[in-house]
């Protein structure tokens, strides 16, 4: 019997989600004549049974094309789903419909390709009965069970050419320049996009800073003839003692809180507190933006590979991962356990520390 598979793509978007898509379905057409069929826009398609099926046509062509062809939500949860009732929007347990949507669709298995958010419905609905393989996606490399995920390359790809140009600005006219970058409550982003591109100041969700010691650091560095910084933030940095800046709340999302706006909060504090011109840039979507990066292209087909099998071999409630330089299935139950952070003792950190890079601590 000829095999029938789901494809969604849920979550924010993502520099290689097409070149996992494409992977998934390229493998079990030609090796299992399957029959494919995309979800979507991410969970909002089980709830409406919105798909279409995907050829193998469909899916040639499309390695380097940034986004999703599938489209995506960061809202749709069938656990706590946005019902309008008037002017009035009630939360709702759905999951029962989407369940019975999924068993309508006549699927032998059903690839959900997503961030924390997408991975950890995914094992509500698993263990609800739905045949469920896990790809880990995010720029911010934030997923639990995983070395790495695709995305986050391409992201640090970008946001080192943004500090690269930056850095012209700040040296000619001796400013203290802050770039803010994503990664949520990861400092994943900023660690290596801030190593890569010589940042002297790198904050970390991890490391809440010290106004005082940024301002110790770039006044010694003034001293030394240095008369310009570049300070690399994460968008979840804070003072010690304080909070994250939150820029919105959509309360219809699964994480409710969009972070960003801290780099423009401490760059007035910080020039009021050294005299010191200072200028923010935020990198913002940029970061997750167009073609992904041959290394993330690579880790997109691999990891797509690896789902496709794992669907043959009805591997369900598992993820495709990284663990070295290995490919391995590991368990959503332990996926579901929330976000991967920087530890602070990380080695990357340790190397950094012992050229001088400053962490605000
Ligand atoms: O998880 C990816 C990410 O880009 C985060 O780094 C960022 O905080 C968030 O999504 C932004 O979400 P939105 O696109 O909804 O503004």
């Amino acid at each position: 019997m000829k095999k029938k598979i789901g494809i969604l793509t849920g979550g924010g978007d993502c520099p290689g989600l097409n070149a996992v898509i494409r992977a998934v379905a390229k493998k079990l057409i030609l090796e299992q004549g399957a029959e494919i069929i995309g979800i979507k826009d991410g969970y909002e398609g089980l709830v409406r049974n919105n798909y279409r099926k995907l050829s193998y046509q469909d899916v040639c062509g499309i390695l380097t094309l940034g986004g999703t062809i599938l489209g995506t939500s960061n809202v749709a949860n069938p656990y706590r789903y946005a019902c309008k009732k008037g002017d009035k929007t009630e939360m709702k347990d759905i999951s029962q419909k989407v369940l019975k949507n999924i068993k309508s669709l006549n699927i032998d298995g059903l690839v959900c390709i997503g961030g924390d958010g997408t991975l950890a419905i995914a094992y509500q609905l698993y263990k609800d009965g739905a045949p469920i393989v896990g790809v880990p996606k995010t720029i911010d490399n934030d997923i639990r069970g995983t070395d790495i995920t695709f995305g986050f390359n391409s992201a640090v790809t970008i946001a080192t050419e943004g500090i690269d140009r930056i850095h012209t600005t700040a040296q000619s006219h001796h400013r203290i320049m802050i770039i803010e970058l994503m990664g949520r409550n990861a400092g994943w982003i900023a660690l290596h996009a801030g190593i890569a591109g010589g940042g002297d100041i790198i904050l970390l969700p991890e490391i809440p800073y010290g106004l005082d010691v940024i301002a110790a650091v770039v006044k010694e560095r003034y001293k030394r003839g240095k008369r310009f910084s570049i300070i690399v933030l994460s968008e979840g940095s804070k003072p010690k003692g304080g909070s994250v800046v939150v820029q919105r709340f959509v309360k219809e999302s699964t994480i409710q809180a969009r972070l960003g706006g801290v780099g423009f909060m401490l760059g007035e504090q910080l020039e009021k507190y050294t005299g010191l011109e200072t200028r923010t840039v935020v990198m913002g979507h940029l970061q997750r933006g167009g073609s992904p990066t041959a290394f993330d292209r690579i880790l997109a087909t691999q990891l797509g590979t690896k789902a496709a099998l794992m669907i043959e071999k009805g591997e369900f409630g598992y993820m495709a991962a990284v663990k070295g330089n290995k490919l391995v299935s590991v368990s959503l139950e332990k996926v579901a356990k929330g976000p991967k952070t920087v530890a602070e003792k990380h080695p990357l950190i340790c190397s950094a520390l012992s050229i001088g890079t400053s962490f605000g601590s």
